[in-house]
């Protein structure tokens, strides 16, 4: 069999002085290493001991658009099985994020239409960085893979997370990446519903809640690597949708409600939506006016349906139908209870109070409630919640 081909790129951050280590780790699993240094990287670590540890030459060039070179190294990103970002620093990672290819590094990740795995590492103020947070769900969202970083001490004298993983666990991350990935779930409908949604007050106003949609989104993709055909219902959420699933944006229950009833019939249902529990019944045409009486307008409401009641008891119930319960306080006992109250067959409940930073955050603590009872699950990162419960239901479904 012809080895495994792994275009190391190489980026310019103190940790690049285990990528030797790293190199020689992976000629011992038998893989082949094209290294691409950066300008940066250089400062780090040597052309010379890379190309020798690899066996081939390092690709470090700067380019002219256009030329002969340029397309031949694009094809270098396509020739390979996998393309590793080791250490990826917070400016690769913001320039994978963006797209921005101005430099050899930056095309080829640009260019590739391979699986591509990062290793960060940096300081822990810019791993936690708001811009950096950003560009980690938008690469996470693109499919990027990820291993570390890890917390410990760092170069610069800070502690906390932030290391580039070791060499070994990048390996192993290497192993899992070229692994070829079963699709329990193909052949299979999802239905996922996601977000908040919005129930209008007036034209300019409406009722709302601070559900983002990251945990909803996150499965949707996850039910998707895993083969499922899904169609993702949204409310106004503000995360952007999967890739390669079927989007149904609505704004309010009522419409949510609809759109799952025609995306029927099912084999899953993962209803992840915060959906609001009122609509406005005296919705007004026009911008409501103060009048002057300093007395507030009397909005009149009426309950919502409640998709995940009404599909859990609905003759075109699909065969695994599962919720979400936010709660603030006695999570599991209000979990339990509304497994039963709503008829679904799992509910996923999670601790929404804000000291837990999870609405809006990117973790996630939940608590898996079946018909054997509850199943804590480790804090975790909301695409590892995903791809846990994705599991399970192929499991559920097998
Ligand atoms: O009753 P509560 O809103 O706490 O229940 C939460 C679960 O029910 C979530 O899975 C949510 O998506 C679903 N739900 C629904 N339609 C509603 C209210 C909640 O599908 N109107």
């Amino acid at each position: 069999m012809q080895p495994k081909r792994i275009l190391l790129i190489v980026g310019g951050g103190i940790s690049a002085y285990k990528i030797p280590q790293l190199i020689r780790l992976m000629r011992a699993e038998g893989l082949s290493v094209t290294p691409v240094l950066t300008q940066a990287g250089a400062q780090f670590t040597t052309t010379m001991t890379l190309s020798v540890l690899a066996g081939e030459p390092v690709h470090e060039a700067l380019f002219d658009i256009g030329t002969e070179a340029e397309i031949g190294h694009i094809q270098l990103s396509r020739n390979a099985d996998l393309v590793v970002v080791a250490p990826a620093t917070a400016d690769l990672m913001a320039k994978m994020a963006q797209g921005i290819a101005n430099d050899l590094a930056t095309t080829l990740l640009l260019a590739t239409d391979k699986p591509v795995l990062i290793a960060p590492a940096m300081n822990v103020r810019m791993w936690d960085h708001p811009a950096t947070r950003r560009n980690r769900e938008t690469l996470a969202r693109d499919g990027i893979l990820s291993v570390g970083p890890d917390s410990g001490d760092m170069a610069c004298g800070e502690y906390g997370p932030g290391r580039m993983a070791e060499p070994e666990a990048i390996v192993a991350a290497i192993r899992d990446a070229l692994a070829p990935h079963p699709q329990p779930l193909a052949g299979r409908h999802a239905i996922v519903t996601s977000g908040p949604t919005h129930e209008p007050i007036d034209p300019v106003r409406y009722i709302a809640n601070r559900s983002s949609g990251a945990q909803g989104t996150a499965i949707a993709a996850a039910l998707r690597d895993l083969g499922a055909r899904v169609n993702f219902v949204t409310g106004p959420a503000s995360v952007a949708p999967p890739d390669g699933v079927n989007v149904i944006r609505v704004e309010t229950a009522r419409q949510m409600r609809d759109a799952v009833q025609a995306a029927l019939p099912a084999d899953i249902a993962v209803m992840a939506a915060a959906v609001a529990d009122w609509h406005v019944t005296n919705e007004s045409g026009l911008k409501m006016k103060k009048d002057g009486s300093g007395n507030p307008p009397a909005l009149d409401m009426a309950e919502n349906p409640d998709i995940l009641r009404w599909l859990s008891n609905d003759a075109s119930r699909p065969r695994l139908v599962v919720g979400f319960a936010a709660e603030t306080h006695d999570v599991i006992a209000h979990a339990t209870a509304k497994r039963l109250r709503k008829g679904c067959d799992w509910i996923v409940a999670n601790d929404v109070s804000p000291a837990t930073g999870i609405m809006g955050g990117t973790e996630n603590a939940v608590t898996l409630i079946t018909e054997a009872g509850p199943e804590e699950w480790p804090r975790m990162d909301k695409d590892k919640v995903a791809a846990r419960l994705a599991a399970r239901i192929a499991e559920a479904l097998e």
